[in-house]
């Protein structure tokens, strides 16, 4: 069990540059209706439309942005398109986790070379603004991976977007960047994740969990996270492990009919206050009972959060070697049991909350059994 983290990568021997996240697309059922609520509930701006009044005939497309955070919202116009098949089988969740490349034809050659799954070649989009060249690859079960070159563009997102400014724009929350995003993956296939990025994207292996660092007494998981050359991008990869009832990933697998991404981790500067917006827009998040707040002190040490006002908004802490950090998960934002969000601070420390997990575990389990689902 290795909890240490493995150095930076310098530039030149980055085996796959990427200068970061560039989007993360939803397929939804409604993408009106849910740009509104990721306005409402979590703070986002809506700031670009793609759809039948810009000229795409099959699906619109709702760009919405808070810091650093691009999240394009799609559903499909059409019963018979590949946008609704996938729909209908997942349900809303996240269909392309976008990379940002200088080269996007170099970054796709590469892939391919070294064994990823072509989605679709390099092809350049444009319009006034400049050309976009967008390659991808595919990852577990349906969700991809654009690499996305934008250096020859200079408009607001990608060709065919128009900037809109509707009138409903509530404040932000606070959200800065994309921390990490977790895939869930059958039983078995974590190590074959876990080698693709390894082989086609020159990620390594940060942090292991096991079975002995993530169980209950229903459920235990096993987890690896990846991560880029730059540490940029961290995706770490589930897959459940026996237990003696349904474990949550097993459950994510049947809801979502398959692999997919299970959480994005959005980062903040200020937890107290981001929570607190969030919880006032009617975001539910996971709560973990009183005890959890007993013990803290002593398990984390001196803290700069006044502990009361932690407990009272249910936010977690867990510290490593580099510093601490403080979690919160949100209940799921679909009807399916799916995809959530995890709202995170960190100061200083780079781990993923290890510490955390037996109370978080048993909060989802208890999630769980009111769905019938343990
Ligand atoms: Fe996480």
């Amino acid at each position: 069990m290795a909890t240490l983290t493995a150095p930076e990568v310098s530039i030149e021997q980055d085996a796959f540059p990427i200068n970061g996240t560039d989007y993360v697309e939803f397929y939804v059922g409604n993408a009106k209706q849910a740009s509104h609520y990721y306005r409402a509930a979590f703070g986002y701006q809506l700031i670009g439309y793609r759809g039948p009044e810009t000229g795409v005939r099959d699906r619109a497309s709702y760009l919405m942005q808070q810091g650093k955070i691009r999240l394009v919202l799609t559903t499909p116009l059409h019963p018979t398109s590949s946008i609704a098949e996938q729909l209908h089988r997942h349900g809303d969740g996240v269909k392309d986790y976008a990379l940002w490349v200088d080269d996007a034809r170099l970054a796709y050659a590469t892939a391919i070379e070294r064994g990823a799954i072509a989605v679709h070649e390099p092809r350049v989009e444009s319009d006034e603004h400049g050309d976009v060249v967008i390659a991808a690859i595919a990852t577990y079960g349906d969700t991809i991976h654009s690499l996305v070159e934008r250096r020859n563009y200079h408009g607001l997102f990608l060709p065919g977007f128009k900037a809109v400014t509707p009138h409903y724009q509530p404040s932000d929350v606070g959200l800065k960047y994309v921390d990490h995003c977790v895939g869930n993956v059958e039983l078995g296939q974590m190590n074959r994740w876990v080698d693709y990025y390894g082989t086609v994207m020159g990620f390594r292996n940060l942090i292991t969990f096991d079975d002995a660092d993530i169980s209950t007494e229903y459920s235990s998981l096993m987890s690896k996270v990846m991560a880029n050359g730059n540490d940029k991008i961290k995706f770490p990869i589930n897959e459940p492990a026996s237990g003696k009832k349904k474990s949550q990933i097993e459950e994510y697998l049947d809801f979502y009919g398959g692999p997919g991404a299970q959480h994005l981790a959005l980062a903040t500067d200020n937890i107290l206050a981001t929570v607190t917006a969030l919880r006032d827009r009617g975001v539910e998040f996971l709560s973990v009972p009183t005890s959890y707040y007993a013990e803290l002190q002593e398990r984390v040490g001196t803290i700069d959060e006044p502990i009361e006002e932690l407990a009272a908004l249910g936010i977690l802490v867990d510290r490593d070697p580099d510093g601490y950090l403080l979690q919160i998960f949100t209940k799921p934002v679909e009807d399916r049991p799916t995809l959530f969000f995890e709202i995170i601070q960190r100061k200083g420390a780079k781990s993923f909350g290890k510490g955390n997990f037996r109370a978080l575990f048993e909060s989802i389990e208890r999630e769980q059994e009111l769905r019938g689902n343990l």
